[in-house]
């Protein structure tokens, strides 16, 4: 069903514009830059911690004076902006570290915006890491209760905002997020605190190694109550539309590798800035095969990324961006 007018072989040649490095790369059509990416960071409590995640080579668990290094590495290479989970060393049912004004988020934040003013800091707001059940809502009678959430997601929010987050990121699925958290952050004074909320979020299997990053996985069931089906497109499209009608200023699909289609769609439905989640399990299923010798896992990333953006994605979070940015 081609709607160009192409002439026949041996007039139309595609090889002529592959001939060499130079034509290819002047008729690239899409391309990834540095300010593209976000990197996602995990943040313990303590002094001095490092803790590799052992299903996640190169990334690391880190106490916040190694934050504060990690931050000058990131500057150093380029990048300009991250993604901060925290991982508090008290759990309990109502997440009560995921708002603490003294949380392990707050006081990163205050310290990494006092250090480095010019990083943009997103915070992910949710409250699985926080929970001693590991889900990211309330738990009454063994189910995530939706309205009894929304109020605690609005005060974690409010409480990154004080500390200096520049972008609040939800990710917990639960419905009417973005208008709660909207709502609470206008009335405490951010109303130019923008909000990338994670609008089409999947249950997926990709989680695996993030899980043990965060140390957030359920201890009962799981979280197909409240994120996506996987077959789900059409759905997927209204979770964005709600999303934007409640206030979002940036919409997210995730994960992403399997979901370039509704990448794809939410740009030409939306015309909204587009944020793809590259997350844990495509990174560490690059990083095995590459261990193994299997594939060449610099040219995988790099292929994963461009498809990524130009599937439609505006800005992509991935644990990718430092190796990225090494040969960008
Ligand atoms: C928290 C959250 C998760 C991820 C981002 N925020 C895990 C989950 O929903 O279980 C996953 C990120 C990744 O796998 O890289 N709700």
């Amino acid at each position: 069903m081609s709607n160009f007018n192409l002439p026949d072989f041996p007039v139309s040649r595609p090889r002529r514009l592959r001939k060499n490095g130079a034509l290819r790369d002047m008729f690239r059509e899409t391309s990834v830059s540095k300010t593209d990416l976000i990197y996602p960071l995990f943040i313990a409590e303590g002094e001095n911690v490092k803790k590799e995640i052992s299903s996640m080579p190169g990334q690391f668990q880190l106490s916040i004076d190694n934050v504060l290094r990690e931050c000058a590495e990131i500057e150093t290479l380029g990048l300009k902006s991250i993604l901060l989970f925290g991982i508090p060393l008290e759990k309990d049912e109502v997440g009560s570290g995921a708002y603490a004004d003294d949380g392990v988020i707050q006081r990163a934040v205050r310290e990494i915006k006092r250090n480095f003013p010019e990083m943009l800091v997103i915070t992910d707001v949710c409250l699985c890491e926080y929970t001693s059940h590991g889900h990211c809502g309330v738990v009454e009678n063994g189910y995530v209760q939706n309205d009894a959430t929304l109020e605690l997601l609005a005060r974690e929010a409010v409480s990154h905002a004080h500390a200096g987050a520049d972008i609040i990121a939800p990710s917990d699925m639960m419905d009417g997020r973005v208008a709660a958290i909207r709502k609470a952050l206008d009335a405490a004074g951010f109303a130019e605190t923008p909000i990338m909320a994670y609008s089409a979020k999947f249950s997926s299997g990709f989680y695996g190694p993030f899980r043990e990053a965060a140390e957030s996985a359920p201890q009962f069931g799981d979280r197909k109550t409240y994120q996506m089906d996987f077959g789900n497109g059409d759905e997927a499209m209204r979770e964005i539309a709600l999303d934007i009608q409640e206030g979002a200023d940036i919409v997210m699909v995730k994960p992403a590798l399997s979901y370039l289609d509704l990448i794809s769609r939410a740009k030409d439905t939306f015309n909204m800035p587009i944020a793809a989640y590259n997350v844990s399990g495509e990174y560490s299923m690059v990083k095995a095969a590459a261990a193994n010798g299997w594939l060449d896992g610099e040219k995988v990333m790099m292929e994963i990324l461009t498809s990524i953006k130009r599937a439609g994605a505006d800005v992509i979070i991935t644990y990718f961006a430092k190796d990225a940015a090494r040969i960008l």
